[in-house]
């Protein structure tokens, strides 16, 4: 057997670091004796760009040379897989988050109906089982639901055979060995549960409600509810400009917003990387803003690197001092289904209560390849006909500080075009893509890591 330990352990994170012992004498005491660790938080890692390269231009491959390549290799490799984090609003941090985004070159791009919902096919046969292993300062039942169901979609993703789920905390560190045992002993397999729709429908509906009544605005007190609002829209997608979904979405809810009288700064999630004064004084502008929208793509059931890396930033220059504000999101996914975006969705929420914020509510677009990056959305139609009308339904209740009307998320969720027929025109658009690129279609499905 070999087993990779994929950490976000670091001598910051003491905590973290005796977890991580923790695990390789648990391991150690099951008879694995090839461990390997990636610390990821002391490996410079590029993040995934989201252009896809990896399955049409050079398949198997991401184009970012560095020590990802090393990472996924050895996944390929081996019969188990962990990731060890401090649970980051129910999911993963950026640290770790940055690596999982790269691992999707171990898939093939053709679409496939698994567990109820839509899927990639495996591009090789032999896959690793998934363990999650997550670390909190203190009990919260909450996020640790979120991490279960994070690790368990992302197995069904990654086509893992089998999977197991952890969460400990400081308040109980002696509790910490039994907890690695019974997940390394799980014999869960992914999915086995889910062959219905419906409850995932119920999920997805119960994490993109706001927590407050509609039609009541977010507590004033401090706030002069008379002066415009001042909103804050960030984009979370890492393609470069003018090529997303999500940048496309965000211009179409600023046009909405300033027409209910708002004020609308827009950021991108490449501000917060590269240069920490810079991301500092954007997340200072963000964490200060009446209303703070994140319009971005999911990126493996959960928000991208970039995108959870501002995030994270935000909450951290937000404080108690700051006046009531409300969080909101759009998140776009490639599968036909917004159930998809369920996880994500909590995610979302957890963040909300971190900063500090009031949940303003959800808006989870499934099949955001059916939205051209190309033309202003409000020059689309067909299957970005329900996108606008949501946003319609959306934008002059914000404005007005209030949540996302239930209506505007029913829009949103509303299916254009028959699951089925999303597939197939996927599947006929990653053939054209490679075709563009002089991939052969054999190569699609190439193996290059066996
Ligand atoms: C690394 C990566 C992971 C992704 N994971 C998922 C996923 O788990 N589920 C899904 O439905 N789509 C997934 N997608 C697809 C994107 O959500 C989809 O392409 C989206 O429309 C991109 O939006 P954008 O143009 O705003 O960046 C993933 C894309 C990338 C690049």
């Amino acid at each position: 057997m070999a087993t990779i330990i994929l950490s976000a352990a670091s001598p910051q994170h003491p905590s973290l670091q005796a977890l991580a012992a923790c695990l390789v004498t648990e391991l150690a005491r099951t008879g694995e004796t090839d461990i390997q660790t990636f610390d990821l938080a002391t490996i410079k890692l590029a993040y995934c760009q989201g252009e896809f390269d990896c399955w049409v231009k050079t398949p198997g491959y991401c184009r970012s040379l560095d020590t990802e390549q090393v990472i996924v290799q050895a996944i390929h490799d081996a019969d188990n897989l962990i990731l060890l984090d401090a649970i980051t609003f129910g999911g993963h941090g950026y640290t770790l988050k940055r690596a999982m985004d790269r691992m999707i070159c171990l898939l093939a791009p053709f679409f496939e109906k698994r567990a109820a919902l839509t899927h990639h096919r495996g591009r090789y046969d032999h896959v690793a089982n998934l363990f999650a292993l997550g670390w909190l300062p203190a009990p919260d039942s909450s996020q640790a639901r979120t991490w279960r169901e994070f690790a368990e979609a992302n197995a069904i993703n990654m086509l893992a055979p089998r999977f197991g789920a952890a969460v400990v905390d400081d308040t109980d560190q002696e509790a910490w060995a039994d907890a690695i045992r019974e997940m390394l002993a799980s014999e869960d397999v992914p999915g086995a549960t889910l062959d219905d729709r419906a409850p995932l429908r119920a999920a997805l509906i119960e994490a993109a409600s706001p927590e407050r009544p509609e039609g009541q605005a977010v507590p004033t007190a401090a706030v002069d509810a008379r002066t415009a609002p001042r909103v804050a829209i960030l984009n979370g997608s890492a393609k470069v400009k003018g090529t997303s979904a999500s940048e496309n979405l965000a211009r179409a809810l600023a046009v909405r917003l300033e027409q209910g009288g708002a004020l609308v700064e827009q950021h991108v999630a490449t501000e917060f990387i590269h240069d920490r004064g810079k991301a500092l004084v954007a997340a200072r502008a963000i964490a200060e803003a009446d209303l703070f929208v994140l319009v971005t793509p999911l990126y493996v059931d959960a928000l991208p690197a970039l995108a959870t890396h501002a995030l994270e930033l935000v909450a951290q220059v937000r404080n108690p001092d700051f006046p009531p504000a409300q969080f909101a999101v759009i998140i776009n996914c490639g599968f036909p289904e917004p159930e998809q975006i369920r996880t994500a969705l909590r995610i979302a929420r957890h963040f909300a209560v971190r900063a500090g914020y009031a949940w303003a509510g959800g808006l989870p677009l499934g099949g955001g390849g059916s939205i051209s990056p190309e033309r202003p959305l409000d020059e689309q139609h067909g299957p970005a006909e329900h996108v606008k009308r949501a946003l319609d339904l959306a934008a002059p209740a914000l404005a007005r500080r209030e949540p996302i009307p239930a209506e505007a998320i029913e829009e949103m969720i509303a299916r254009p075009m028959p699951d089925g027929l999303y597939r197939l025109m996927g599947d006929l658009g990653w053939r054209y893509q490679a075709y563009r690129n002089h991939v052969s279609q054999r190569d699609l499905k190439a193996k290059p890591l066996d």
